[in-house]
């Protein structure tokens, strides 16, 4: 499988598949793929690290079936999450993003993604410092600030999470990262506008993409078109 390209300089809209209609999951998958979705994004959930429960490597493993070619960018809300990176990318994970609060060796980590074959993103809960990145920066092919409190879809923004994502990217330019910078939850086309201002290269939604009539037009207002 090609790795996805992650250079930067357009935005990209990651739909998440926890608000689509689950008895419809292959024809949702193939709808916002056709709709104009750049990745899709699965947020895997196991009832400890967050409290929620949702799919995992199975799922990850279907949406491959239904869809060869879509970027399947994985969130880890998992304890223990080392144990699961090889299923997870055996299944078809192009992007496995890991929490630093859930991990002891993040850099360890990284590097077992990488060695796995598939890209290594970072994230943390809204409550952890973001300085807790700065040592991987160098090494993640993605940074995810997450602006709700993960574990659940159809929450409202956390506004200090603008002002996150911002320092985030000053971070990250500053270390000369080339990692992309996402942001999940509580996006909608009201504040992608200022989310895109400040630096991010990769816009999760969920509600505001499969809770909406029209999914093209949801993803072309979020991208900002
Ligand atoms: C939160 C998840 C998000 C969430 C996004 O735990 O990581 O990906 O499902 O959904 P919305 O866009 O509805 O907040
Ligand atoms: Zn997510």
């Amino acid at each position: 499988m090609p790795k996805p390209d992650m250079t930067r300089g357009k935005v990209r809209i990651a739909p998440s598949l926890h608000a689509c209609r689950f008895e419809r999951m292959g024809e949702e998958i193939e709808a916002v793929r056709r709709a104009g979705a750049d990745w899709l994004h699965f947020d895997v959930m196991d009832g400890h690290f967050v409290p929620n429960i949702s799919v995992g490597p199975l799922g990850v493993a279907a949406a491959r079936r239904v869809s060869p070619g879509f970027v399947l960018d994985v969130h880890l809300m998992i304890a223990q999450p080392d144990c699961y990176l090889e299923e997870f990318v055996r299944s078809g994970a192009d992007i496995v993003t890991v929490h630093v609060e859930a991990v002891h060796h993040i850099h360890r980590t990284i590097q077992a993604v990488r060695a796995l074959g598939a890209l290594a993103g970072v994230t943390l809960n809204p409550g952890t410092p973001l300085g807790s990145l700065d040592p991987v920066l160098g090494d993640a092919d993605l940074v995810l600030v997450m602006s709700v409190n993960p574990g659940f879809g159809g929450q409202k923004f956390i506004p200090s999470a603008l002002e996150r994502v911002r320092e985030a990217r000053r971070m990250m330019d500053a270390r000369g990262s080339k990692a992309l910078l996402e942001v999940d939850g509580g996006v909608t086309a009201e504040n992608a506008p200022a989310l895109r201002e400040a630096g991010a290269d990769v816009l999760v939604a969920g509600t505001a993409v499969f809770g909406s009539p029209d999914y093209a037009a949801a993803i072309r207002k979020i991208r900002g078109e």
